[in-house]
C-alpha cells in the first residue's frame, strides 16, 4: 500500500477526517481520565523546523511520548539540512531510521519534495501554503462546543495565508460555508477558492462578512517570513481587527478562534481574545489530541 501523508486536509478523505476528529475526542477524553495508552510503542517521530514554534513542537513531542513512542526535534542549524543537503537525501535516510516525519518549513514543494522520497509517512506541521494540523484542532474545538459543523457559517478575518487555505479546505471537507474578510491585493489562492464552490465568498467588509455567523477566526497580519512586511501589513488590514463592534453583528453564540500566537490589539482586540466567546486555550489544547489521532490513524 502506498504511504499515507498529511500535507494537506485534502490527503484524507471527508470520512476519514470526520473519523479522525471523533478520535481525536475520544483520547482526550481517555487523556483526562489519566488512562495510559501506548499504541506507538518504540515509534520515533522526527520533527524538522525550519520556523519557529511553540505548540506544534510541543504537542507532537508530548503526543508522541504519550503514545509510548518517542519524538526528535531537528532544526537546520544543527542538521546537515541547514548546509545545503538535498531533501531528498534527507528524506531516504530520515525514513529509513523513524516511522514518521513531521516538517514546518516555508515553500510547499519542499514538503511535496520531501513526501516523494520518504518511505514513511509525512506531516504538514506548517508551510506558506497551509496549516492542516491547525484545521483538525479547530475542527475538533468548534464540534467539541456546537456539534456538527455541517451546513454552519464561518468567517475567516484577514491575510489570505495558510491558515485561509487551510480553512478554504475544510470547509471543502466538512461541508461548512466559510465567508473571508480580506483586504484586496491579500485575497486566498483563487484556485482553491474555486475548489470550494459556492461554500466560500470573499468580502471587503470585516462587519459585513461577520453579520449571522457561528463563527469568527482570525490569524497574525504578518506571518513567519513576512516580518519585514509588518509596518505595510499594519496599514492594508487597520479596518480588519476582530473587536466586539464586530463579534456583536454574528450569532449570539458565535465562537472565536486564533490559532495562536495572536497580537492584541492588531488582528484581535483584548476583549475578544480573552472574552466569553474565545475558545482560544480549548483550541490550542485540541492541538495534542488530534495530532495524537492523527498519529495513531498514520502509523496503526
Ligand atoms: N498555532 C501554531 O501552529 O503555533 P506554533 O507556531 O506555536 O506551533
Ligand atoms: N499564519 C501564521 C500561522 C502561525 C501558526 C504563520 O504562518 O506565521
Amino acid at each position: 500500500m502506498a504511504t499515507r501523508h498529511f500535507l494537506s486536509l485534502l490527503d484524507l478523505s471527508s470520512t476519514e477526517l470526520k473519523q479522525l476528529l471523533k478520535r481525536a475526542s475520544e483520547l482526550k477524553k481517555m487523556q483526562h481520565a489519566g488512562e495510559i495508552y501506548e499504541p506507538l510503542k518504540n515509534k520515533v517521530l522526527a520533527m524538522i523546523f525550519e520556523k519557529s514554534s511553540t505548540r506544534t513542537r510541543v504537542s507532537f513531542e508530548a503526543g508522541m511520548v504519550q503514545l509510548g513512542g518517542h519524538a526528535m526535534f531537528l532544526s537546520p542549524r544543527d542538521t546537515q539540512l541547514g548546509r545545503g543537503e538535498p531533501i531528498e537525501d534527507t528524506a531516504r535516510v530520515l525514513s529509513s531510521m523513524v516511522d514518521i516525519i513531521m516538517v514546518r518549513t516555508f515553500e510547499h514543494e519542499k514538503i511535496t519534495t520531501l513526501a516523494k522520497h520518504s518511505s514513511v509517512p509525512v506531516i504538514n506541521g506548517l508551510t506558506d501554503w497551509v496549516h492542516p494540523c491547525q484545521l483538525l484542532a479547530d475542527m475538533q474545538a468548534w464540534t467539541e462546543h456546537r456539534g456538527a459543523v455541517q451546513g454552519k457559517t464561518a468567517t475567516y478575518v484577514g491575510d489570505g495565508n495558510n491558515m485561509c487555505h487551510s480553512y478554504i479546505n475544510a470547509a471543502r471537507q466538512l461541508d461548512f460555508k466559510l465567508h473571508i474578510a480580506c483586504p484586496e491585493g491579500y485575497d486566498p489562492d483563487p484556485e482553491l477558492v474555486k475548489a470550494a464552490g459556492d461554500r466560500v465568498k470573499i468580502f471587503r467588509e470585516p462587519k459585513e462578512a461577520c453579520t449571522n455567523v457561528d463563527m469568527v477566526v482570525t490569524d497574525v497580519w504578518a506571518s513567519m517570513g513576512q516580518e519585514e512586511e509588518q509596518k505595510e501589513r499594519e496599514n492594508a488590514f487597520a479596518n480588519f481587527q476582530v473587536n466586539d463592534e464586530v463579534m456583536a453583528l454574528a450569532n449570539k453564540d458565535a465562537l472565536f478562534m486564533h490559532c495562536l500566537p495572536a497580537h492584541r490589539g492588531e488582528e484581535v482586540s483584548a476583549s475578544v481574545i480573552d472574552g466569553k466567546q474565545s475558545v482560544v486555550w480549548d483550541e490550542a489544547e485540541n492541538r495534542l489530541h488530534a495530532q495524537k489521532a492523527l498519529l495513531e490513524f498514520l502509523l496503526t
